[in-house]
């Protein structure tokens, strides 16, 4: 069957769907170019010292590395002349972003974290860009970080490009969760895993356990379950993997299944992943594949955000396996 690439992807959603228009499709394509060119530096790793500390910290007290920089430059550059954005926000910027005045404003806002998981630069690892686009309030000043701070359910797309051994991009608009694999050859995105599904039930978890001295007491429970295996309450045995890349992590999910935690802990008390641009993507993109996503005791989607920079703990991926840990935590 002859594969089609995201151009022809977005258009069929425009013209015969109706479920964006040409200034969302626009967007989606600028982002997926900018992902492009961060694969490429990606591939430049020791060479261009891409790894290396630049010596200045992020709003999150993170070291910055020059790739973790060069990304957010990379995807600023591309996205603030289109005449589609009203505002930008990143991980590595304190405040957002606004779009010069030599350029127009549109109606969208766009979140990013440029350069995810990246203490996996050095070891050659994978790592990502994860974006979130909302629609700016109408009578949104600025706009400031107010206009940002709505609840997840109303992203008009989320997704996240994978640089592993080939690059994935992996998006929803809100008619299930696709992914498509970068042709290097010709430089295109083309669409490779129509229609992803995660199955219901899994045997696989994702979790820090050098964390599981400081984690609440629903979150041990399910853990010392799973690894009880077919001894304990699961009567089945589980396997463990942890990328310490949360693109990655959530990608396996996507693949075969699984589940994906970094919960609350006594040291991280509101957990230690950004709302705004990796849970509330990450949960959309769960979701439109048939997943779910909490915090252990609400849906992600659902919560209503206070801060830009706002931690908050997440459980995704196969649907009965989430349930069952945000019931732990119900118990
Ligand atoms: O957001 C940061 C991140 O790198 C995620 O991609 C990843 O899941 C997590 O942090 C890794 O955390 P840790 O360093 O505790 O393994």
């Amino acid at each position: 069957m002859k594969k089609i690439g995201l151009t022809q992807f977005l258009i069929e959603r425009q013209r015969d769907r109706k479920l964006i228009n040409a200034d969302l499709r626009l967007l989606i394509e600028t982002v997926a170019r900018a992902c492009k060119a961060i694969s490429f530096q990606v591939t430049r790793g020791a060479l261009e010292d891409m790894g290396g500390s630049l010596g200045t910290q992020n709003i999150q007290d993170e070291e910055q590395k020059r790739l973790d920089v060069l990304s957010n430059e990379i995807l600023l550059e591309a996205n603030e002349w289109g005449g589609n954005l009203a505002a930008l926000a990143s991980e590595e910027m304190e405040h957002p972003h606004a779009i010069p005045t030599e350029y127009p404003r549109g109606e969208y806002l766009l979140l990013f974290d440029p350069l995810d998981g990246s203490s996996n630069i050095e070891v050659d690892g994978s790592v990502g860009t994860i974006f979130s686009v909302l629609r700016c309030p109408k009578d949104a000043a600025g706009p400031d970080e107010q206009a940002f701070l709505q609840p997840g359910q109303t992203q008009v797309a989320a997704g996240f490009a994978l640089y592993g051994p080939s690059t994935i991009l992996v998006l929803s608009v809100g008619d299930g969760t696709h992914g498509f694999t970068l042709d290097p050859y010709v430089s295109a995105f083309v669409l490779t895993h129509p229609d992803i599904r995660i199955p219901e039930d899994t045997q696989e978890f994702a979790i820090n356990v050098s964390n599981m001295r400081r984690w609440e007491p629903p979150v041990k429970r399910y853990i010392d379950e799973c690894i009880a295996g077919k001894d304990g309450p699961r009567g089945k045995d589980f396997n463990m993997r942890w990328v310490a890349s949360m693109v990655a992590d959530v990608y396996r999910i996507l693949s075969r299944g699984g589940i994906f935690m970094y919960p609350r802990d006594t040291k991280n008390k509101d957990g230690r992943l950004r709302l705004m641009y990796e849970a509330n993507p990450m949960a959309f993109i769960v979701e439109q594949a048939g997943g779910a996503a909490t915090d252990g005791r609400e849906r992600i989607l659902d919560l209503r955000p206070q801060k830009l920079h706002q931690r908050v703990a997440v459980i995704l991926g196969s649907k009965k396996e989430v349930e069952r840990v945000t019931s732990y935590h119900a118990a």
